[in-house]
């Protein structure tokens, strides 16, 4: 039986890196794609001379030509420009776009039958448009923003207790911006929730002060990071998508955040956005409606409406 066949589309900092963990996972046939030439097949014997290392056993091709992804199983989208300081993933939207239109093209034309991850900001507009390009059902098109998002709220909740990473659940929901909703009243350690392990260590008014802390940093994580290295992350965002892709590849049937086209759910009809889905062979095969308390639900429809502004900037 065939190994499936993964594209990976944008072969930058997190194409690159998400071609290693793939690669290292033997998870399918990849193909590195890019529009600059040389540089995806230069990444590729870059990885497959490390395969003796480190005994992985994996078929692998960079190409600058789309006809190499025809027949994938599965596309993840990383093509365009990445924040520089200064910069909000806002400010990525027209530039993006164009790159993004012609990406879903090409995986209509090559890859109809894929399922699509979209990591390429500002996400939420991205993967709109490159649903409503491909016109793929909704199953089989998400963005990557809740897992990495909710992964950073977990490490910041980590650090601050002082307990292994493991054990921290944390859950982020809405866009994939700065007004993103990282829901306190799920995040826990062991199953204890977080909270009060905070009011442990600092007594509730403290505690509440410190969690507001940690969800402000989660908020502004893409950002501290721009700031500190002039460039973009990719090896968290490369890490997220993996998870997302495994979910797919391997019929996980995960609980994973993920942006989603909501068709009523949350009260939202027609617009992407990031909740918790149950992610299989099927793709997307469960949206879960979360009992938001009215304060979360405030939140959360704030994020939903600066997704609506966002995406009804694109004319679509
Ligand atoms: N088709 C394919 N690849 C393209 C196209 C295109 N039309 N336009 C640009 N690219 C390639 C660039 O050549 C570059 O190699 O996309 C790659 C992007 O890589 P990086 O600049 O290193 O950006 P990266 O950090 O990987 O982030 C990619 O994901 O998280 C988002 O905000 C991030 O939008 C950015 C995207």
């Amino acid at each position: 039986m065939a190994r499936k066949k993964i594209a990976l589309i944008g072969g930058g900092q997190i194409g690159g890196t998400l071609a290693h963990l793939m690669a290292q996972r033997e998870l399918g046939e990849i193909v590195l794609f890019d529009i600059a030439e040389d540089m995806p097949r230069g990444k590729v014997l870059d990885i497959i001379e490390a395969s003796p290392i480190e005994r992985f056993d994996v078929g692998l091709k960079g190409s600058s030509s789309f006809e190499d992804i025809r027949g994938a199983d599965l596309a993840v989208v990383t093509a365009g420009l990445a924040r520089k300081p200064g910069m909000s993933r806002d400010d990525l939207l027209t530039v993006n776009a164009k790159v993004i239109t012609s990406v879903a093209e090409n995986i209509r034309e090559y890859a109809p039958n894929a399922f699509v991850i979209l990591l390429t900001n500002p996400l939420d507009a991205m993967v709109t448009l490159c649903r409503k390009v491909t016109g793929f059902p909704r199953n089989r098109i998400m963005g990557m923003a809740g897992v990495l998002d909710s992964a950073r709220f977990a490490a910041f909740i980590a650090l601050e207790l002082g307990v292994s990473v493991r054990d921290v659940h944390a859950l982020v929901l809405g866009g994939h911006g700065d007004d993103m909703v990282p829901l306190v009243r799920f995040a826990n350690v062991g199953g204890v929730p977080a909270s009060f392990l905070l009011e442990q260590k600092y007594g509730p008014v403290k505690a509440r002060e410190v969690m507001e802390t940690l969800v402000t940093r989660t908020r502004q994580a893409g950002g501290e990071i721009v700031g500190l290295m002039k460039g973009s992350a990719f090896v968290s965002p490369a890490a997220a998508a993996l998870t997302m892709a495994e979910a797919i590849l391997l019929d996980r049937k995960r609980i994973l955040p993920v942006c989603a086209l909501l068709e009523g759910e949350y009260g939202v009809s027609g617009y992407f956005v990031g909740v918790p889905c149950v992610i299989g062979g099927g793709g997307i095969e469960r949206i879960i409606e979360l009992d938001l308390t009215p304060e979360e639900r405030a939140m959360f429809e704030e994020s939903v409406s600066h997704v609506k502004s966002l995406v009804d900037g694109l004319d679509l």
